[in-house]
């Protein structure tokens, strides 16, 4: 399973980069809003830290437009995936970008239907909103089986990337129904790592080496 970060935050993601378990990152206008910078700027930045797919969103609602915008984006580095939302006219735009060998993340998916549509306009990835669609009182995660069910029965190459990732449990989740791909906020990422019973582990551990007075080298 591949892990995006899901930020505009370039500490963050230089950070989790270090540790050499992450495989792209995501965007979108709210985080690049958040991080109070340049969106070109601040997707060039990123691309050039991670060396997987990095999301960059459009903004136009129109095919045309959208098309304009993508030019743009993609011509940042070659590892830009363009992130378009699940409109027809988005779908439309996916088409076109991806059969032109240029990646697409098709974003705001929230239902099984909506993304079989994006799998047959070629998109790279698929964006199901897990968090959001539990906030409203659906189960994120059916929707995250309902999609791996299809995508398997049609052999699709559309990767399932779990999306709107709010705690360690929806990452668990994604993993065992055979996700792709999961983005979620660095925190979470961080989160992953840790166990109490771990921490316990190294203080006992460390406390008894401590009783022995040796050193190692
Ligand atoms: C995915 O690409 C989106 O940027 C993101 O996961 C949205 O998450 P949110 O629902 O926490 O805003």
């Amino acid at each position: 399973m591949k892990f995006f970060a899901d930020t505009a935050e370039i500490a963050e993601i230089r950070d989790l980069a270090a540790t050499g378990l992450l495989d792209g990152v995501t965007t979108n206008p709210s985080l690049i809003h958040k991080s109070g910078r340049d969106f070109l700027e601040v997707v060039r930045e990123i691309a050039g830290i991670v060396p997987g797919p990095v999301s960059a969103e459009v903004v136009a609602l129109d095919h045309g437009s959208m098309m304009r915008e993508a030019e743009v984006l993609r011509k940042i580095a070659d590892n830009i995936a363009i992130k378009v939302p699940l409109t027809e006219d988005g779908l439309k735009t996916c088409k076109a970008l991806t059969s032109d060998g240029t990646m697409v993340n098709v974003t705001l998916c929230f239902s099984a239907v909506q993304a079989l549509l994006a799998a047959k306009a070629g998109a790279t990835f698929i964006s199901p909103f897990v968090g959001r669609h539990d906030d409203i009182g659906f189960d994120g995660m059916q929707l995250i089986a309902d999609i791996r069910l299809i995508y398997d029965n049609y052999d699709f190459d559309t990767q399932i990337l779990v999306a709107s990732v709010r705690h360690p449990v929806h990452v668990l989740e994604a993993a065992k129904l055979g996700a792709d791909v999961m983005t979620a906020p660095p925190k979470i990422i961080h989160q992953l790592f840790k166990h109490p019973l771990t921490e316990n582990g190294i203080k006992s551990f460390l406390a008894d080496w401590d009783k022995t007075g040796q050193k190692i080298g």
